[in-house]
């Protein structure tokens, strides 16, 4: 069992950015973490922080620009359509 293996969703230098030049924003900048198998997680922070965008990335709505997300080990980028590797 590799050291990723064994967290219930790891969370790797995620970056997001929306928009290009002046209007470009950098939502998610390299976030880290990662939960075990029933942890409790609570996503905190202001209107506009990244909240939903993390969320949509960790669902498969939508991709990082970097980063990964992996789950039991499993890099999203990695999975089909029925979650398997
Ligand atoms: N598809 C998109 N195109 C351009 N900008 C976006 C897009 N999605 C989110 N953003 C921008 O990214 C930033 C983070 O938005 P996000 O919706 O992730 O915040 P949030 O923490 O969920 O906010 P809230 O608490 O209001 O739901 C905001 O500045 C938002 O305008
Ligand atoms: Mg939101």
């Amino acid at each position: 069992m590799t050291q990723s293996e064994k967290y219930f969703l790891e969370i790797k230098d995620l970056k997001k950015s929306f928009g290009t030049g002046e209007a470009r924003q950098d939502v998610l900048r390299g976030v880290v973490f990662h939960v075990q198998k029933g942890e409790f997680c609570v996503l905190l922070g202001p209107s506009g922080s990244g909240k939903s965008t993390l969320l949509n990335i960790i669902g498969g709505i939508d991709t990082p620009d970097s980063g990964y997300v992996a789950i039991n080990g499993d890099k999203l980028e990695d999975m089909d359509g029925g979650g398997r590797r």
